[in-house]
């Protein structure tokens, strides 16, 4: 069955991680796969998780399944720091949650989703958009399509054309929209673009599907979730994907859940039940390692204080390597602006220089960043800024 097959490339992101562990030269910088980095380069276990998960290992008597919904505590748990204590959608019994194994896990749940209610559904998604939205996505069945985000002129976002084609779709189609921090690019809406799209979303009865990955790790927990807020509360149905790989540091733990808000209490039931099968179907149960921690955090006062400050100090560190990136840049390379890097959040940015470009840096400078120009700015640090930088004046130069 299997001879004929034809091995296949890695997706973008992680044949770059293999690369690049696989690189022995010691001035190496990994710009790559998007993970945070401390100023050490390392990704550490946060305190809150291993305070967390340190009352957990003395608390937890049994190993038995929780359920194909997911740890029922941390899904309302994750609820509230979406959407917020009060939220209408809350209040109103409009939203439901199931847990996923991460962020993907959920995204792949909401496609099913679709999938079930209206085969043959379009996703329409950013250009560009993460390499992994695409086999998520379509591996479920749905059409893509793609409507204009990034400008490269600006670095931001070129809204005009992002609403002229979102406009002509027809009702029912679903646009798939990065909460905050968007992956590649890190050029985000403004809070008045998210109410203009809200009006587009409403007047064309759009559904949104909204990914979350990075809350927190924008402009704060509650400004990340403007979008997603400002949506469930006006808006009849809307998806969510929400990873806690980031703001948690979980990433093996395969952490997430998917929110959807329905249009009545009784239609957000019905749509709970399609996922709780769905999710039987695929996964059976989720893990519950990641979701009990994530919950431990939440509910305990002193250890939500923690993970909020642990949140502040990833967030600030990427801020300021923007700005000092943009700096050393500036100095070194002041034939290009590259003040679009401060304006972005997030951890990643486009860096607007070419394939080849790409290439000679992670061949020549050991600096690795996929071949679009996406590099994550966690991966710099005081000690390697000078060189990443130098190495750019350097291929800039030819
Ligand atoms: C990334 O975009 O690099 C991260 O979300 C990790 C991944 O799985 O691709």
């Amino acid at each position: 069955m299997f001879e004929r097959l034809e091995p296949i490339v890695p997706d973008p992101i992680l044949s770059l991680m293999a690369a690049y562990r696989a690189d022995p030269d010691p001035h190496k910088v990994d710009l790559g796969i998007g993970v945070y980095r401390d100023e050490r380069g390392e990704t550490p276990v946060l305190a809150a998780v291993r305070r967390a998960e340190q009352a957990l290992y003395v608390r937890e008597t049994t190993k038995t399944y929780v359920g194909p919904a997911g740890n029922a505590a941390f899904n309302e748990a994750l609820e509230r720091l979406v959407l917020g204590d009060q939220h209408e959608a809350r209040v109103t019994a409009r939203v439901r949650t199931v847990q996923a194994p991460g962020g993907c896990g959920a995204l792949r749940l909401g496609a099913e989703l679709i999938r079930a209610a209206s085969p043959g559904s379009v996703v329409h998604v950013s250009t560009p958009t993460w390499a992994n939205h695409a086999p998520l996505l379509a591996g479920s069945g749905l059409k893509l399509e793609p409507y204009p985000y990034f400008d490269p002129a600006t670095g931001g976002v070129r809204f005009a054309a992002m609403i002229g084609a979102l406009e002509r779709l027809p009702a029912g189609a679903v646009v798939l929209l990065h909460a905050s921090c968007h992956n590649p690019t890190g050029a985000d809406l403004s809070q008045g673009q998210w109410q203009e799209l809200l009006e587009l979303v409403k007047r064309r009865a759009l559904l949104p599907f909204i990914d979350m990955a990075y809350q927190g790790l924008g402009d704060g927990l509650e400004a990340d979730a403007y979008g997603i807020r400002l949506f469930a509360a006006e808006l009849p149905e809307v998806l969510c994907a929400v990873s806690c790989s980031k703001n948690f540091g979980l990433y093996r733990e395969r952490t997430g859940a998917l929110h959807v808000i329905g249009a009545s209490p009784a239609a957000a039931e019905a749509t709970f039940s399609q996922l709780v099968k769905i999710a039987r179907g695929i996964w059976s149960m989720p893990p519950d390692h990641g979701a009990a921690i994530v919950h431990g955090i939440l509910a305990d006062a002193e250890l939500r204080r923690l993970w909020m400050d642990e949140v502040a100090t990833m967030r600030e560190r990427i801020g300021g390597l923007r700005l000092e990136v943009v700096t050393q840049l500036k100095a070194h390379c002041p034939q290009r602006d590259f003040g679009f890097i401060a304006a972005q959040r997030g951890m990643f940015s486009f860096f607007g220089i070419t394939g080849a470009q790409v290439r000679e840096l992670r061949e020549r400078h050991h600096v690795y960043m996929t071949d679009d120009s996406r590099m994550n700015i966690a991966g710099l640090r005081r000690e390697n800024l000078a060189y990443f930088v130098q190495a750019t004046a350097q291929v800039l130069a030819g």
